[in-house]
């Protein structure tokens, strides 16, 4: 059954709770990517529009020590989103306490409050129920935007939804459509590339990923493990040796669905300016570690694509932060960016920043704000701050 969504809740003259995702990328206490602030956009302007008392929650960066309390202070994104908004935006610099429920208290119809970094408060990731409580009683309503941390059973993504009447905001709702149309009811063909350093973060996804998808193409220092399994000469590259049994495992089963480079951009040391060679995946010389996948893999992904309806990128191919072995990373961009006609989903994480940075954001059907929360759902898990939404 559909989830409830913000549409659907009476919000004018309500205080609404608002779960996002503002943990946004910062060098020296300068936001350097506002994207997740845009995206969350659509539900606090129709808050906004729709005469709501707008309290915005959300966490930032890891909090262990009062050190990192400094460091990931929320200020930052008020004041970039009062630049977004026509509207007052108060930023309350505590998580309790007279301060936040004054400031709450004064709010007009259509005003945003946002509370300082929900993780400054320990019982936030202990899903504390007494701390859920008191911000559940700051609010009438609760709606859940903050995709990226929907797979975190937190008090503020979790816990308040337990307890106060809620609903999906406009980009869970987005990234819920567009994640579940490609991977649960996908248009077939269906290509997943699914690349990254371990197959130890990965394996979950590519099981899942082999009961649906037509085609797996795997790529990055995973490969070499699977690649190892099959008796490869991989020199230096990285293994994972108590994994080989397992890629053994999922080779067999997967019945040629699972595709592996057939060759490798390969260096002799892991840096920027190591002598570099191709070399095929069966005899990477002793001396030399495969870092991206090489040109007839390149190739050999293409063709695979072609005539695709339907694929879902997670992991880039190579060190794609290494000009020498971006390639793969880039060839495959362009490849899937290029397909006509394809729903092309990009499962957030490294492989939406490689897809961002190398110019092609806009090419893609859909580029999730979530790295871990859209690695679980490719997973196929479910995700407690969507679980806990009401249905409609
Ligand atoms: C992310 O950046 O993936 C989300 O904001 C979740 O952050 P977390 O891994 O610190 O919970």
């Amino acid at each position: 059954m559909a989830k409830r969504t913000v549409k659907d809740l009476d919000v004018a003259g309500k205080r609404v709770i608002v779960r996002c995702d503002f943990n946004v990328p910062r060098k020296d206490g300068k936001i350097t990517n506002d994207n997740r602030i845009i995206q969350a956009l659509p539900t606090i302007k129709y808050l906004v529009e729709n005469n709501a008392k707008v309290i915005l929650m959300s966490h930032l960066g890891k909090v262990k020590t009062e050190e990192d309390k400094a460091k990931n202070d929320l200020r930052c994104v008020a004041e970039r989103l009062s630049e977004l908004v026509d509207t007052k935006v108060t930023f309350v610099p505590v998580t309790r306490g007279a301060e936040l429920e004054n400031a709450v208290a004064a709010l007009q119809d259509g005003e945003i409050v946002l509370m300082q970094n929900t993780r400054y408060e320990k019982g936030e990731s202990k899903n504390d129920p007494e701390l859920a409580k008191y911000w559940a009683s700051l609010g009438d309503l609760f709606v859940e935007d903050a995709f990226g941390s929907v797979h975190r059973a937190h008090a503020s993504t979790a816990g308040i939804p337990s307890i106060l009447p809620n609903a999906l905001g406009f980009l869970v709702e987005k990234e819920v459509k567009m994640l579940g149309a490609a991977v649960d009811t996908p248009e077939r063909p269906f290509v997943a590339i699914i690349g990254g350093a371990k197959v130890s973060d990965k394996i979950a996804v590519v099981d899942n990923l082999l009961k649906k998808a037509d085609k797996v193409l795997i790529g990055g220092g995973m490969a070499y493990t699977f690649l190892k399994a099959q008796g490869a000469n991989i020199g230096q590259s990285l293994l994972e040796e108590d994994k080989i049994d397992l890629a053994k495992e999922y080779l067999e089963k997967a019945n040629g669905k699972l595709v592996l480079p057939v060759d490798n951009m390969c260096a002799d040391k892991f840096a920027e300016d190591a002598n570099t060679m191709v070399a095929d995946s069966y005899h990477i010389p002793d001396d030399y570690m495969g870092l991206d996948i090489g040109p007839k893999s390149i190739e050999l992904y293409r063709k695979e694509l072609e005539g695709a309806k339907t694929v879902v990128w997670n992991g880039p191919m190579g060190v794609f932060e290494m000009k020498p072995f971006a390639t793969g990373t880039l060839e495959v961009c362009k490849a899937i960016s290029e397909l006509p006609n394809a729903t092309t989903v990009i499962g957030g994480g490294d492989s939406a920043a490689a897809a961002i940075q190398l110019g092609f954001a806009e090419k893609f059907s859909h580029i999730s704000t979530g790295g871990g929360a859209s690695l679980e759902y490719m997973e196929g898990k479910e995700l407690p701050g969507i679980a806990v939404i009401s249905d409609k």
